[in-house]
């Protein structure tokens, strides 16, 4: 089941982010974002009562960015990141987005796969845009025409 993230998931939601990235969000900033950002799309893939998996936007006029999607490693290469990304185009798409844009690491494979099944597109690369980790970004952008 796919549900909006709740105060309460913060916990969990930390814990798939630590596992996932050297530099996650904190608990504290994202318990801010979760009360007062009203441009924050967020939202959590639940398993048997468990989140394995999430996704972060941001929605302003007719233009998302994902901050962030990540899955559980245990759940992993089940296709629950595509149902989230699924989920956040169909949104998209019923709200009038018009572009989804995003910053990946040029070594993260996994994910540019990804991004790139679900037809975006690499429009630059940003040098150095991990600054602690030394990795540049591809600066990726989804079209929705339909
Ligand atoms: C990237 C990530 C979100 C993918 O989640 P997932 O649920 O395992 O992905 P899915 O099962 O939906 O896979 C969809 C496609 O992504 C690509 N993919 C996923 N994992 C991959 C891997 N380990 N290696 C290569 N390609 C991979 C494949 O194209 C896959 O399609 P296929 O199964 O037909 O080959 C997950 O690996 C993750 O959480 N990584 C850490 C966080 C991260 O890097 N997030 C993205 C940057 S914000």
């Amino acid at each position: 089941m796919i549900r909006k993230m709740l105060k309460s998931d913060a916990d969990f939601v930390y814990e798939i982010e630590n596992q996932a990235f050297f530099e996650p969000w904190s608990k504290k900033h994202l318990i801010k974002e979760l009360e007062g950002n009203s441009f924050l799309s967020h939202y959590v893939m639940e398993i048997d009562g468990k989140i394995v998996g999430f996704y972060i936007a941001s929605h302003v006029l007719d233009e998302v960015e994902i901050f962030t999607i990540a899955v559980d490693k245990d759940y992993q290469k089940r296709k629950i990141a595509s149902q989230l990304l699924n989920h956040l185009i169909n949104s998209c798409k019923d709200l009038g987005v018009k572009k989804i844009w995003l910053e990946v690491s040029t070594k993260n494979i996994a994910a540019i796969n990804l991004y790139t099944k679900f037809d975006f597109k690499i429009m630059g690369i940003r040098k150095n845009y991990y600054q602690k980790l030394g990795e540049d970004a591809y600066n990726m952008l989804r079209e929705i025409n339909d």
